[in-house]
């Protein structure tokens, strides 16, 4: 098979052309570079382009035969979009509607998209399934979510089949230890708290402990990278097989707190990480747990690793 990955050298993107090329694929990546790592792809077909640039869509699309287009190019900083929504909906939903019609002049019909579990804003279920209001309380999110709508209606009236996943916290690394997080500037907090306890940062922030959860933090639902890439696998097939547009979240069940990642995180590194308390980041939902039973029965998906160690 034959695919077209974008925001192959971001942290998921590159994950998911590692776990491509073990399945056999030919993979070709293009990614902006703006936030993603080149070292992070370790295949030569690489450009480095931006999906701004219709142009270069055009000439991607007219070189090869591409059987399907896993697209991962996007912002997702949660803070920053609140400061600069613009940039996210110029990146996020503008430059993905130059990927679309790029892919229908091509005759390119399987598509499969990175959403986020930020499209459900402030749930008020413990725990969150794909028919639970969709209410972004961030342009991240609402960014995410104006896509998932528009590749509905785009895959209504043509004949391309689309699946789109709601992340939850995309966590850790490939098996071998090859690639992993990394963010420039790195804002997420698995990896900040490593910087901790590796010395490289004095202490991590929690950004806010007067939330309604547990013990006051923010409770998240860590997935791991290489779980997502797997369920990515099973919806391309799904899609290859028939069907038309599919939504699935992707999580393991299970909510931490920040609290409980810097304690689980001590206890893997064997070392103190200093904590401060700050304010609140704008935009961050209190909680945001995912019921992923859907994915679990339909693609036959079983996340592997869904404790924090
Ligand atoms: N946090 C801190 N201190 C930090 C960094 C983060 O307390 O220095 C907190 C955040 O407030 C949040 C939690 O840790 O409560 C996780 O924050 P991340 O920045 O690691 O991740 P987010 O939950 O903001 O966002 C991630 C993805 C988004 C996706 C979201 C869905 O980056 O793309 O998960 O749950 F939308």
């Amino acid at each position: 098979m034959n695919v077209l990955v974008t925001g192959g050298a971001g942290y998921i993107g590159s994950h998911m052309v590692k776990y491509l090329i073990q399945k056999d694929c030919t993979v070709t990546v293009i990614d902006n570079l703006s936030t993603g790592n080149r070292n992070a792809v370790t295949i030569s077909n690489f450009i480095q382009g931006d999906l701004a640039d219709q142009g270069l869509l055009e000439e991607t699309f007219s070189k090869a035969r591409y059987d399907a287009v896993f697209h991962f190019a996007a912002f997702s900083q949660v803070g920053e979009s609140v400061r600069n929504p613009l940039k996210y909906f110029r990146n996020n939903v503008s430059n993905t509607i130059n990927l679309l019609n790029a892919m229908d002049e091509a005759n390119v019909h399987h598509l499969v998209y990175s959403s986020s579990a930020a499209v459900y804003g402030n749930p008020e279920k413990d725990s969150i399934s794909e028919s639970d209001p969709l209410s972004p309380v961030n342009p991240y999110g609402l960014s995410k979510l104006v896509v998932e709508k528009m590749i509905r209606d785009w895959s209504s009236v043509n004949a391309s089949r689309a699946v789109c996943f709601r992340y939850f916290n995309a966590a850790g690394a490939d098996l071998d230890g090859e690639l992993g997080e990394s963010h420039d500037p790195e804002t997420h907090l698995i990896p900040l708290i490593l910087r901790v306890a590796s010395g490289r940062m004095r202490e991590i922030s929690i950004f806010g402990d007067d939330y309604e959860t547990p013990d006051g933090t923010c409770v998240r639902d860590y997935i791991h990278v290489w779980d997502l890439c797997e369920a990515h696998w099973l919806g391309l097939q799904r899609i290859l097989k028939g069907g038309k547009n599919f939504i699935y979240n992707l999580g393991n069940g299970t909510g931490f707190s920040v609290r409980e990642v810097i304690g689980c995180a001590e206890k893997v590194t064997g070392q103190k990480i200093e904590q401060v308390v700050s304010e609140r980041r704008a935009g961050d939902p209190a909680r945001l747990v995912a019921n992923a039973s859907l994915a679990i029965k339909e693609l036959n998906w079983t996340p592997k690793y869904s404790m924090l160690y």
